[in-house]
């Protein structure tokens, strides 16, 4: 391996450290950031994120509530549970885990979240003002890759930035954001013809496929930046990124690993989320 580490776990801590200084100062005024996470049903993955979540709030000195309902919980006590959060004051956060059981209507719990405390950025109003570049919280993977992109020093404006994947939790907010920075930006997806052209092209090459390893040497053009936003968990039980990292890191420029990359910048930036939306609700 010839290219040089995007730290993920370095950038985070750094944030984390001025939070942590931040919420000190904010709690002498009274003010403590308060987030709710709310999980449904037994779904291992979640349970790993959602505890990882909460640790962050012991460790930044937030306020945080887990509420673990039962799988056969009911889209109205859902709701309603939402309902309760919206008007609790010393909750400014509220994070519902995805996926929800099949039974439940995802987008209908996503639009019942108060606007203000939609720390994933999911609500459509919140989607609204980042197409349109107004002030928003913004979803945490997405804010999570340009915080790192530009606390590890490259430049984005004026370069050419490839998107692999058009998701709405990364590949399509990632793509705007990247284009709020100046960069221009294509993206890319399953369905795309001779797609190794056009990464080839890329200065800056964000993956978020969801498929292990899909990216090898042969999508990149030499030295260019590659962050890779996959987490696939493999049969073997290890973690794999949607990057064949041995073999694009040969090509490379700076290139994120997995893990150890964007994975601690999300949970970071949903920190730094509640953080923002608790000082907005206390005027
Ligand atoms: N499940 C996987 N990623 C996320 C995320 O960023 N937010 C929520 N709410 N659920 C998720």
């Amino acid at each position: 391996m010839s290219a040089p580490l995007i730290n993920g776990k370095q950038v985070s801590e750094e944030i984390r450290g001025a939070l942590r200084e931040e919420v000190e100062r904010l709690m002498k005024q009274g003010l403590t950031p308060g987030l709710a996470v709310v999980l449904v049903g037994e779904d291992p993955a979640s349970q790993v994120y959602v505890r990882n979540k909460e640790k962050a709030c012991q460790d930044l000195g937030y306020y945080s509530e887990v509420h673990r309902l039962p799988a056969a919980t009911s889209q109205e006590e859902l709701l309603a549970l939402v309902d309760k959060l919206n008007n609790q004051n010393n909750i400014h956060g509220i994070l519902v885990q995805l996926p929800l059981p099949k039974h439940i209507d995802e987008k209908s719990v996503i639009d019942a979240i108060a606007v203000e405390k939609d720390v994933d950025g999911f609500h459509p109003v919140n989607v609204g003002n980042l197409v349109i570049g107004d002030d928003s919280l913004l979803p945490c993977t997405p804010a999570g890759v340009i915080e790192l992109i530009k606390r590890t020093g490259i430049e984005i404006a004026g370069k050419h930035a490839v998107v692999i994947g058009r998701s709405n939790i990364v590949g399509k907010p990632v793509s705007l954001l990247l284009q709020r920075e100046n960069a221009t930006v294509t993206m890319c997806h399953s369905r795309t013809a001779n797609m190794k052209e056009l990464t080839k092209q890329a200065d800056i090459l964000v993956v978020a496929i969801g498929r292990a390893n899909f990216v090898d040497a042969s999508y990149v053009k030499p030295g260019a930046v590659v962050i890779d936003v996959g987490m696939n968990r493999l049969d073997t039980g290890k973690l794999a990124g949607d990057v064949d990292f041995a073999s694009v890191s040969e090509v490379s420029g700076p290139i994120t690993p997995v893990p150890g990359g964007v994975g601690p910048m999300t949970i970071t930036m949903l920190m730094q989320n509640t953080l923002i939306a608790a000082k907005r609700l206390k005027g």
